[in-house]
């Protein structure tokens, strides 16, 4: 029990980066599953109600069957273990527009993934398994088409039982919106996932995801 609590303990204090390997090295490793998973984004500059709370964007994120939230996407069926790199970023490709399809209805006529779409790619901590993640921005109308299809999609109520957008504003307690957000159970490295999209993406600066992210640890409730 102890261990395990130290575990967790370091994992809150560490700073939020896992291991990151390139996509190539990634392919080198033998018995290795890949997953994939993407952050389907819009700008969304507008003011609330409240004007104070800028949205910043709009993030679509998904509450799973196992209750950790988490990205749409999912595992690479194919094994792409040693095959040509353009060739392997293709198979991730395709298993991540299946996933969106699966999991949020997303119309693929309309939406094309591509390499430049490509994040990162991090080792699962104690699996044999890579994550590789992509972020796919589209206009803010076409992701509240997206939000109104998914819970059509094949795999609502089933693997994927909400749908979500990341509140990215923090209220004047300090707390509320991002930093208690940051709170959730996240699945695997989804929470760095998303901070490392953030800053890339520049839709939050540095200093406000370390403000978010320490006010989340201090004014844990
Ligand atoms: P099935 O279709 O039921 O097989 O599930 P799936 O293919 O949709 O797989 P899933 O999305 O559950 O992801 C596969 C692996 O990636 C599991 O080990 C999860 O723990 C992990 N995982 C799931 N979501 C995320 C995420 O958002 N980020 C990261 N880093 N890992 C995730
Ligand atoms: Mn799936
Ligand atoms: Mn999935
Ligand atoms: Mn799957
Ligand atoms: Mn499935
Ligand atoms: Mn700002």
């Amino acid at each position: 029990l102890n261990t395990r609590m130290n575990h967790n303990e370091s994992k809150k204090e560490s700073p939020e980066l896992g291991k990151d390997i390139s996509f190539e090295a990634s392919l080198q490793e033998k018995d290795h599953a890949h997953a994939v998973h993407c952050m389907v984004w819009a700008k969304w500059e507008d003011h609330f109600v409240i004007e104070e709370f800028v949205p910043h964007a709009a993030i679509l994120m998904q509450v799973r069957f196992d209750g950790c939230i988490g990205f749409p996407g999912g595992m690479v069926d194919e094994d792409i273990t040693g095959i040509p790199i353009h060739q392997a970023k293709e198979k991730v490709i395709s298993a991540v527009t299946r996933e969106l399809a699966e999991e949020m209805n997303v119309d693929f006529t309309r939406h094309v993934i591509t390499k430049e779409d490509y994040m990162f790619t991090h080792r699962h901590p104690s699996k044999k398994l890579f994550l590789h993640f992509f972020t796919f921005e589209m206009s803010l109308d076409s992701l509240r088409e997206i939000e109104n299809m998914a819970l059509k999609s094949m795999d609502f109520g089933n693997e994927v039982m909400g749908i979500l957008r990341v509140p990215l504003y923090t209220m004047n307690d300090g707390y509320r919106g991002f930093p208690a957000f940051l709170n959730q159970n996240f699945i695997q490295c989804s929470r760095q996932q998303l901070l490392l999209s953030l800053d890339a993406k520049k839709i939050l600066t540095k200093n406000e995801i370390d403000e978010a992210v320490s006010s989340s640890r201090l004014n844990r409730t």
